[in-house]
């Protein structure tokens, strides 16, 4: 987990201002080593879930680190994708919902959908017939940090239900559609690998009605570390369970099939800190609170899941501890970042590092009260880049006609 040291954290907010996310170029790349490695039995294809973080230079650290392709859920993530140097088969489209237009701009890029109703697998075999693609399917089984981010449960809108596959080969057969792979995404930050093993062998079953497929899709959602103290997550075991179905559906097809993961979070949460200056500090009835120079229109996991994110005083890390209600800055009362956190005593001017802000931090930021969104840098050993420039009021305002 990256947590930048006082000297950094002191060069970062004089030469580019705060908000800022700090992202550590080396975090990244153990990250990507990791699940490489641990996955490093069978062949294995890591998509990054471009959606936790769509920031330039963080996609060519990755795919510089050894990350194979992207996952995909719009048509300008596919855009990126492609800029960075992502080729057709190295880009996989997992939309919900999509429209005609998507559908054709999918097709048109030569990507492969991972297709999840029979709605759109019917628009895209009648655009596209002869064509391949990959079929998201629903185990029924839900897991992750929130209610709200647990996907593969029966009352998720995501992914096509067993019952429903033979209406999938029926379509396919009329517009001589080829299904490749099959592929699961049960939900955002878990950490149980048991209830996960069941839903690969849920996945791995119904492969086996599908004679062409030649890879398996375990989705994203390994947990990260919210708290300095948490313990890593054991990827090992959620590799070996994947690995353990995936060679007995070897076994019964009779070659070897490709596995596929999808991290979004696991890649880029523990690299980066969103650093902050504390604005004001306040005692009313029995709390303390320190206001900061961001709010949930820079980090919205706290406000949007009750997310919990440590935060740590890099300017005073020595001092005698209080607790403290962290609020932001936009004017509403659930702008809190973290209702009860012990941490050295914050000052007027403090810089304080909110932790694992690189999975859906700046992605999910919005100009909210009319502010801009945060800067962002890369620091790479002693080398510290800006990589996303803080908008100013005309960068704002030129969108509007
Ligand atoms: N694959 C698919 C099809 C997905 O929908 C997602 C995330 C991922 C992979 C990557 O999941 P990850 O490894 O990042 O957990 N905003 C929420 C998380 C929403 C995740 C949406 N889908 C949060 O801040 O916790």
């Amino acid at each position: 987990m990256y947590i930048p040291d006082q000297a950094t954290a002191e060069a970062v907010a004089e030469n580019f201002g705060t908000p800022t996310y700090i992202t550590d170029a080396n975090t990244l790349r153990n990250r990507v080593k990791e699940m490489n490695d641990a996955f490093k039995e069978t062949p294995t294809q890591i998509f990054y879930a471009v959606k936790a973080n769509y920031n330039p230079s963080i996609l060519r650290t990755l795919k510089e680190a050894g990350v194979y392709g992207i996952d995909c859920v719009s048509p300008f993530e596919v855009e990126l994708a492609k800029e960075i140097g992502f080729t057709s088969d190295q880009i996989i489209f997992t939309g919900i919902a999509s429209s005609d237009e998507e559908l054709k701009f999918v097709g048109d890029a030569e990507v492969v959908p991972n297709i999840g109703s029979l709605s759109e697998l019917k628009r895209f075999a009648e655009m596209f017939p002869g064509r391949e693609i990959s079929i998201r399917f629903s185990p029924n089984i839900g897991l992750g940090e929130f209610d709200f981010v647990q996907t593969g449960g029966s009352e998720s809108k995501f992914g096509i239900v067993g019952s429903k596959l033979d209406a999938v080969h029926e379509i396919t057969k009329k517009h001589k559609i080829t299904i490749s792979g099959l592929h699961m995404h049960l939900g955002s930050g878990f950490y149980d690998s048991d209830a996960f093993d069941s839903a690969v062998e849920l996945l791995a079953h119904a492969a086996r009605r599908f004679p062409d497929v030649r890879s398996i899709d375990v989705g994203g959602g390994f947990g990260v570390r919210y708290r300095v103290n948490d313990h890593p997550l054991d990827l090992p075991s959620f590799a070996k369970a994947s690995i353990k179905h995936l060679k007995e559906l070897e076994k019964d097809m009779g070659r070897e099939i490709v596995l596929r993961v999808e991290p979004g979070k696991f890649l880029v949460s523990e690299s980066t800190v969103l650093l902050v200056r504390a604005t004001m500090l306040k005692e009313k009835g029995p709390t303390h609170f320190a206001g900061v120079d961001a709010g949930f229109n820079t980090l919205l996991r706290p406000a949007m899941y009750g997310a919990y994110h440590e935060i740590i005083n890099v300017s005073n890390p020595n001092d005698e501890s209080e607790r403290y209600e962290v609020v932001g800055n936009v004017c509403e009362t659930g702008d809190i970042f973290n209702r009860d956190i012990s941490m050295p005593n914050v000052r007027e001017g403090d810089l304080l590092a909110i932790l694992t802000a690189g999975g859906y931090g700046s992605a999910m930021s919005s100009n909210y009260n009319l502010r801009p969104f945060a800067a962002e840098v890369l620091v790479d050993g002693d080398e510290t880049t800006l990589t996303r420039k803080r908008q100013t009021y005309d960068d704002i305002m030129q969108q509007f006609c």
